[in-house]
């Protein structure tokens, strides 16, 4: 049996912009604090330009929440923004109940989905982090964690900064932690980068439909639900494309809009797998309303985390629920090279165009060419077989060695 916790939303509209917007903002809004389980009994909104450095909001309006609260007893209440750690003290005070902020909020919706050590162990970084900027009493469930046995540094040593000792030591060990397994990662990449695997990955807004077309490509069963984030650990699987042969495929975090900068840090590690692969595939919900700012928060991500040049494909998913029928298709840039493709992951319509697509993508970066070496140069024609890079080899009658190589441009190496 779950437990109706009712929460009571909060969204500050700064500028007297589209109505619509405004209205998809606190439609997301409500579908985060339901991801993170909470059930919304009422959302308020206000306009100010600036906020107020006590409150965040105007006196008036949290006279107003307050009364809410009461009334129809709330049990959180959730800022869709970026409280300081001061205004959410303040909050609290008057309010009498939780309040939560959307970095909070998110971190909340983390906390509940992460499923393997690593995910857990980013989850608690970014939470870490998070409360060592808004601390301010006792940590008593860290102390009992700990067993609460020889924490005090000395007799002066207060409360407060027994807590910021032990939450800056637990920092250190999450993060050397997650060091380790980001090297092993990083060996496992240059291992498939040596060996000549294409890795492509699946980015895209929270929602969009990553998991159900990685489970598409590699008929796998991740986990899918209409929720955000309901895949927080990069999922990685081999899978044998039709004309490229062996590839990897990742799937990784939903992105959002106004993710908190934390987050993206604690995510840096797992949104590496985007950076250093060959080709990026850019999943889009086609029948969102917020098609394209949806797809502006995603490219400002990629460029947080340095992965705007990787090479981009664009895939148009949920054609089904298009309000005008549109069939499945490639588009192509003046070149001809395919920049997006239209299908809908749940039906599978439009998979093979876009295997297709991803071939293309990926040859179109191949250098194709054949090689004659002299007799003294096998160590060259090792090499080249050792990147998997080698299509056929003949030898001349006078001993010469020719060699037909294929190899992803950036990864040619002799
Ligand atoms: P996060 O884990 O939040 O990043 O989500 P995701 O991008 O991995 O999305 P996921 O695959 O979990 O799909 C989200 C919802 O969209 C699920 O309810 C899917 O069944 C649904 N969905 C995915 N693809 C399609 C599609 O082509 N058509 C329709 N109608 N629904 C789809």
């Amino acid at each position: 049996m779950s437990i109706c916790v009712k929460a009571l939303l909060v969204h500050n509209i700064f500028s007297a912009g589209d109505v619509l917007f405004v209205q998809e903002e606190i439609d997301e809004f409500k579908e985060l604090a339901c991801s993170a389980n909470f059930e919304p009994a009422n959302v308020i909104t206000c306009r100010r330009q600036k906020p107020d450095a006590k409150y965040f909001l105007g006196e008036g309006k949290v006279e107003e929440i307050r009364q809410v609260v009461q009334q129809q007893s709330i049990d959180v209440v959730l800022i869709n923004h970026t409280l300081t750690p001061s205004q959410e003290r303040n909050l609290q005070k008057v309010l009498q109940c939780r309040i939560l902020d959307r970095t909070e909020l998110i971190l909340e919706i983390f906390a509940h989905r992460a499923k393997t050590f690593e995910g857990k162990l980013q989850v608690e970084l970014a939470q870490l982090k998070h409360a060592a900027t808004r601390l301010v009493r006792g940590w008593t469930h860290l102390e009992r964690q700990k067993g609460g046995i020889g924490l005090r540094g000395g007799p002066g040593e207060t409360q407060l900064e027994v807590d910021r000792r032990i939450i800056r030591r637990r920092i250190e060990t999450v993060r050397a932690r997650l060091e380790d397994i980001r090297k092993q990662r990083s060996l496992r990449r240059e291992k498939r980068y040596r060996s000549n695997i294409a890795t492509i990955s699946l980015v895209g807004y929270t929602n969009a439909g990553k998991s159900t077309l990685f489970n598409r490509l590699t008929a796998s069963q991740v986990y899918v639900a209409n929720q955000l984030f309901a895949t927080l650990d990069p999922t990685l699987r081999k899978i044998d494309l039709p004309y490229v042969g062996e590839a990897v495929l990742a799937d990784t975090v939903g992105f959002i809009r106004h993710l908190p900068h934390d987050l993206i840090d604690a995510f840096r590690a797992t949104l590496e797998e985007s950076k250093e692969a060959d080709l990026l595939i850019h999943v889009v919900d086609a029948a969102s309303p917020q098609r394209s700012e949806n797809i502006q928060a995603v490219n400002n991500v990629l460029i947080e985390i340095s992965a705007d040049q990787v090479p981009r494909l664009i895939v148009f998913n949920k054609i089904d629920l298009l309000e005008k029928a549109q069939a499945s298709r490639i588009d192509r840039d003046q070149s001809g090279v395919p920049v997006a493709v239209w299908i809908s992951a749940m039906s599978g319509e439009g998979l093979e165009l876009l295997l297709q697509a991803i071939a293309e993508r990926l040859n179109n970066t191949l250098i194709h060419c054949c090689l004659k070496l002299k007799p003294t140069e096998a160590a060259i024609k090792a090499k080249l077989y050792q990147q998997n890079a080698v299509v056929s080899e003949n030898h001349t009658p006078t001993g010469e060695i020719l060699l037909e190589i294929k190899v992803p441009e950036g990864k040619f190496q002799i």
